[in-house]
């Protein structure tokens, strides 16, 4: 009678230990790349191209397709929005799913009106943001996007800066990067595969 009562409580223990294992190996994340993934993106404050406060919230519920330039960005940014515009045109009813945001690395001059005239360019579903340099260098280091200003010998400035489109999950989370040199109809399909 000793014996099995230090037996069972033991059994019991091992059980629970087991149960506790496989419930955290079947947590949502396990076997994710780890800590990095989840450090790309994060809560942020910004100021959309119609003047009003936007923050990473507001797009809860949809995919983010987060995209850092600037708009006197001379080919890189112009050609990537585009890719991405036709990727979404691609992709159909889907793309009501997705919000694709462009995020200014260059606030000094890219105001929200800026932004709008801009963007229109590209089609109504962007969403521009912009805000003081240092929300602008806080989102850029929550998404691990190097830029730095770069003076030309006629006294303006350029921006060097990464160029990676960021998916977002519709819970706010990192998915994946996508590449902007794939072309429109690689991206779609990358995106329908996501979705
Ligand atoms: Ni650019």
């Amino acid at each position: 009678m000793i014996r099995r009562s230090i037996l069972l409580p033991g059994l019991s223990l091992a059980l629970a230990l087991c149960v506790a294992i496989v419930l955290w190996r079947l947590a949502p994340g396990f076997g994710a790349a780890g800590p990095e993934r989840a450090e790309v993106g994060g809560p942020f404050l910004l100021t959309d191209q119609n003047g009003h406060a936007r923050s990473d919230r507001d797009f809860r519920g949809r995919w983010m397709l987060v995209y850092f330039g600037y708009t006197y960005c001379p080919d890189v940014c112009p050609a990537t929005l585009e890719e991405i515009a036709d990727a979404l045109r691609r992709l159909g009813t889907k793309s009501r799913r997705v919000v694709p945001v462009f995020i200014t690395l260059d606030p000094d001059r890219d105001h929200a009106a800026t932004l709008r005239k801009y963007l229109s360019a590209f089609g109504p579903e962007f969403v521009g943001l912009t805000g003081t340099n240092a929300q602008i260098a806080s989102v850029a280091q929550a998404y691990r996007v190097y830029f730095a200003k770069r003076v030309l010998p006629s006294g303006t400035y350029s921006v060097d800066h990464a160029s990676t489109i960021y998916l977002m999950t519709p819970a706010g989370t990192f998915a994946s990067t996508l590449d902007d040199q794939e072309g429109a109809v690689q991206l779609e399909k990358d995106l329908g595969s996501r979705l």
